[in-house]
Parts: structure tokens; C-alpha cells; sequence
């Protein structure tokens, strides 16, 4: 397999640094600079990709791919923004077939939606050039996306219980964000392995991919990982079973929340970083 060299920062995370201008909000988005192009990794809600993009000097009029984890607010809400300031006519925007389903919580009468905020043809206007894909895909020489993720573990689950989708015709199915996804990067180092908010569960998500790619030696794991609202039997199992990865770098973000944060810092003081906007790693 052809490995690559480059770097990740991150442009949206809930948290930002002490003494700087970078502003943050619940969301996620990673800028992604490699030999072969650059790309953005989720958008974010909206009011921080392109903001803190000029301040931390990574040109966003430069990418060429963009890919989407899954169709919540919080990773797509960005998407105008991004497409509005591109220089070519289109760019290749990636994702799962579900990231345009209407997802909703509550019951009926209260319920919130939380998909994708913008009609498709809104952002094919703007220049999205949609590419539609279930399974593992490599969208670059040695850049893959897992697509949707099997569900293996009995413990990874948490905090879909009142979450829906309404299909076309109106059928309404519990909603287990089939388009989760990941992106993972062949390096030298090992697997650069950057997560939206790993709604699949990060075992499952670790476990499909070293399946997948045959290998095990991780460099680094940075994104949401959602454990923050999936409760404490999660939480406790998925550092149990983090304990058998060969990670170097372990980067929980967003949705994984401060409280679940300090548990799995304390757990792998040796290859924990905290996550914030302007967080950068070369690979
Ligand atoms: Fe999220
Ligand atoms: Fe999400």
C-alpha cells in the first residue's frame, strides 16, 4: 500500500485554546493537507470553518475533495460557506446515501431535526458535485472512507433510542446513522484515522478498519467518538477495548464531551491529547 505523508488540523471542535481568537461551537471539521491535495473533513455547524481557516493559514480555496462523516448539522452546517469561497466551478463532495435523510428526534409534534440543513440542489448549485457511496471507498492514492461501519459490539449503541428517519412516502424507522463514517490515511507512521462522531462506536469503527486495511499499527485516532452521550457502559467498555489497539495518538473531540474526555485521559495518559480547534499533527 502507497503511504502518505501530510497533516491534520483541526478547524472546528467544541474546545478552543486559552489566549486566542479561535472560536469554537459543537461541531467538527478537519483540514487534511497531503502529497496528493488537500481536503476538508466535515464543515462543522457553520459560523467557525471558515473563520478559523484564515486564522490558522489553511487556505480553504485549495482543497480538492470534500467528505462528509454523516448528514448531522453540526458536520454539514458549513457547507455554503465552504463551497460559496472554491475557485473551480465544482468540487467533489463524498458521502453515504443517508446523508440526505430527514433525521429527526422526539416524539411526534416535538420532534427536532438535526440532518443536513440544505436541500441537495441548494448545494449543487453552489458547485457540490455529489459522490454517493455505501461501502469502503478509496477516494485517493492510499485515502480511504469506511462507509457504513457493521455493528459488532454488544456495548457500542448508546443514545439512539429516540432518534428517527422519515423515508420518502413518509415511513417513519429508528434512525441508527447508517452513514457514519470514517476517513483512513496509509502513512509511514501507521493509520491516520480521523472520526466525525463515530456514531457506529469507535471499537466497531477501529475493529472494520484493521480489517479492512490488514493493518494494526494505528499513528493516530482524532475526532468525535460520541461516548460523552452514550452512557457509562460504553464509556467503560470501549476503554477496555481501546487498551487492545496499537494507537500512538489518541484524540477524543466534540461529542465526546469533557467528563468522558478526563476518563479516557486517565486511562492513556501516555497517548492522550486533548482536542481543540488549531490541534495540528503531521504524519
Ligand atoms: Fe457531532
Ligand atoms: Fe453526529
Amino acid at each position: 500500500m502507497k503511504t502518505v505523508k501530510g497533516r491534520v488540523t483541526i478547524l472546528t471542535d467544541n474546545v478552543v485554546p486559552g489566549r486566542s481568537e479561535l472560536i469554537g461551537e459543537h461541531g467538527f471539521s478537519a483540514y487534511i493537507e497531503t502529497g496528493k491535495g488537500n481536503f476538508l473533513f466535515d464543515t462543522g455547524r457553520g459560523k467557525t470553518v471558515v473563520y478559523n481557516a484564515l486564522l490558522l493559514k489553511k487556505d480553504l480555496t485549495t482543497i480538492n475533495k470534500i467528505v462528509l462523516s454523516h448528514g448531522h448539522h453540526d458536520h454539514t452546517g458549513g457547507l455554503p460557506d465552504v463551497l460559496r469561497i472554491q475557485l473551480k466551478k465544482t468540487i467533489d463532495v463524498y458521502a453515504h446515501p443517508y446523508v440526505f435523510a430527514y433525521k429527526y428526534r422526539g416524539k411526534k409534534g416535538k420532534e427536532t431535526y438535526g440532518g443536513i440543513p440544505f436541500a441537495r440542489g441548494y448545494l449543487e448549485k453552489l458547485g457540490a458535485r455529489f459522490i454517493i457511496e455505501e461501502g469502503y471507498q478509496q477516494i485517493e492514492d492510499g485515502v480511504f472512507l469506511t462507509g457504513e461501519v457493521p455493528r459488532e459490539t454488544s456495548f457500542e449503541g448508546g443514545d439512539m433510542d429516540d432518534r428517527f428517519v422519515k423515508l420518502d412516502g413518509g415511513r417513519i424507522i429508528p434512525d441508527i446513522i447508517q452513514d457514519d463514517q470514517s476517513m483512513v490515511i496509509h502513512t509511514r507512521k501507521g493509520l491516520m484515522i480521523v472520526l466525525g462522531c463515530a456514531h457506529a462506536g469507535i471499537i466497531n469503527t477501529l475493529k472494520y478498519i484493521t480489517q479492512k486495511t490488514g493493518v494494526d499499527r494505528i499513528y493516530c485516532v482524532v475526532g468525535g467518538t460520541h461516548i460523552g452521550f452514550s452512557g457509562e457502559v460504553q464509556l467503560t467498555e470501549s476503554i477496555k477495548a481501546l487498551k487492545s489497539y496499537n494507537i500512538q495518538h489518541l484524540v477524543p473531540s466534540h461529542c465526546t464531551g469533557p467528563a468522558a474526555i478526563t476518563r479516557i485521559k486517565g486511562a492513556f495518559e501516555d497517548i492522550f491529547q486533548f482536542s481543540h480547534v488549531g490541534w495540528s499533527i503531521e504524519f
